[in-house]
Order: structure tokens, then C-alpha cells, then sequence
């Protein structure tokens, strides 16, 4: 809680933080998007920062300041945002300590991107279009797959509409098949409507469901989570 966030108590670790929304082109004056303000990812960035961490925010298009201390990095698509991180993590994830993976990744991306501008159809024929897309890489599951330890701790989070029990289930599967260390599950309606949030974080140990704070306060109890992992791991 707040008394557990002591400045400082995570000076020596880096930390790497994904927010924000990814956005796929499909020309140059069109694109898929979703909701995700960044304020999350965002707000985990500045806590971990000012108690010390050495943080770098991977950021898809936000209209946020960057919080004090942070290297931000701006990147648009999913495949843009995966290549950022093997920057920042390296081939062997020794780059980072934790990584917290707050992005709302798109989970598939238009199959061309057309450099120019397309037309509408004319006719009869083009009342109705579709759009062909094809799926994007895993990059949590990719880099979950891929680490040996807990080098990086890795957190997940899950935005779900549906019940409290769906939601709880459906970090449970995301957690094991993305092989995390917690997957922080919230409401839909609650994670993209503002500056507050109200979450349920998910480990192997157990569902810990918490009230709504502020993405700040959240952002907070997230880090004390990790730095509970890498307590563990010294032990
Ligand atoms: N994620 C990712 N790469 C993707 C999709 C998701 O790294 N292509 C990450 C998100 O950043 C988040 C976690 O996986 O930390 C869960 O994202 P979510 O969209 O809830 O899960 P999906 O596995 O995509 O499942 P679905 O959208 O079908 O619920
Ligand atoms: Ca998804």
C-alpha cells in the first residue's frame, strides 16, 4: 500500500513499461485503433521512476506528458512496439528486471497497407467492403516463452468486459499461457473510462481483488507486487 511505497525502494532496478493503445495503418489517412487512454502504463512509469527505478515507457500514440526521470520511447503498430522491446530488453532479457506490459496491443493488423490512399468503390458492387487482417505476434507470450527465469518479472494485464468471475478466469488462462508472473484483470467500462481504475491482480498464488484507487495508487500496488517477486527470488 502506500506506506509500502517508500522512495527509493526500487533504486537499482530497471524497469520496462508498455502503454497506450498500438495503432495499424491501412493507408495513410486511416487506421485500427482502441480505447486505451496510456494513463495506466503512464502512471506506472512515473511510481517506478520516483521510487528509484531506471524506467523506459514504450508508448503507442497517447496524449501524455512524459512523467519525470523516464526514457520514453513512441512507437505506433504492434511490430513497431515488439521491436522496441527487443531493444530494451536485449536477446536475452538481461535489459530489464520487470516488465510491465500495459499496452493494448491490436491482435491483428490490416494484411496490406496500401501507400496511397484508397477509393471507395462505385457501383452497386462497393456497397459493401471487408477488410483482411492477419494476426499480430504475441509479444507478452513471445517473450514469456522465451524466459529461462525470472529475468524480467513479467505482469500482464487483461481488459475484459463480462462478469467478475469471467474476468478472474480469463487472467487465469492468460497468466498460464503467457507464462507471467501476475496479470492485473480489470473492467473494460472501469480501465478506459478515466484516472481511476478498480482491478483484480492475478498470480499462481491466488486472485487479490482490489477497490477502486486512482491509476496512481494502482500503479503503486502493481510495483509492490513486483518488488515482492524479486524479494522471493533473493530468498
Ligand atoms: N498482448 C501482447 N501482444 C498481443 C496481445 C496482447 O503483448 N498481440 C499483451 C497485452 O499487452 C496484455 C496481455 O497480453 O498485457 C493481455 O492482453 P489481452 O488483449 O487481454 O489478451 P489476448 O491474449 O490478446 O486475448 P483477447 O484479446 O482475445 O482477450
Ligand atoms: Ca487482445
Amino acid at each position: 500500500g502506500a506506506a509500502a511505497a517508500a522512495a527509493g525502494d526500487l533504486s537499482g532496478r530497471r524497469v520496462v513499461v508498455t502503454a497506450g493503445p498500438t495503432v495499424e495503418d491501412l493507408d495513410p489517412v486511416r487506421y485500427l485503433g482502441n480505447r486505451s487512454s496510456g494513463k495506466m502504463g503512464f502512471a506506472v512509469a512515473e511510481r517506478a521512476a520516483a521510487r528509484g527505478a531506471e524506467v523506459t515507457l514504450i508508448t503507442g500514440p497517447v496524449n501524455l506528458g512524459t512523467p519525470r526521470g523516464v526514457a520514453r520511447v513512441d512507437v505506433r503498430s504492434a511490430l513497431s512496439m515488439r521491436d522496441a522491446l527487443a531493444r530494451a530488453l536485449g536477446d536475452d532479457l538481461s535489459g530489464a528486471d520487470a516488465l510491465v506490459m500495459t499496452a493494448a496491443v491490436a491482435d491483428y493488423r490490416p494484411a496490406v497497407v496500401s501507400p496511397v490512399k484508397l477509393k471507395k468503390m462505385q457501383g452497386a458492387g462497393g456497397d459493401e467492403t471487408s477488410l483482411r487482417l492477419v494476426k499480430n505476434p504475441d509479444l507478452l507470450a513471445e517473450i514469456g516463452a522465451k524466459r529461462a527465469t525470472k529475468k524480467p518479472v513479467l505482469v500482464g494485464f487483461a481488459v475484459e468486459t463480462g462478469t467478475p468471475e469471467q474476468l478472474v478466469d480469463y487472467a487465469r488462462g492468460k497468466l498460464l499461457q503467457k507464462k507471467c508472473d501476475l496479470v492485473v484483470a480489470n473492467e473494460a467500462r472501469v480501465a478506459f473510462a478515466g484516472d481511476d481504475n478498480r482491478a483484480t491482480i492475478v498470480s499462481a498464488a491466488g486472485a487479490e481483488g482490489l477497490g477502486t484507487m486512482s491509476k496512481v495508487e494502482l500503479a503503486d500496488r502493481i510495483l509492490d507486487r513486483v518488488r515482492d517477486v524479486w524479494a522471493d527470488i533473493v530468498a
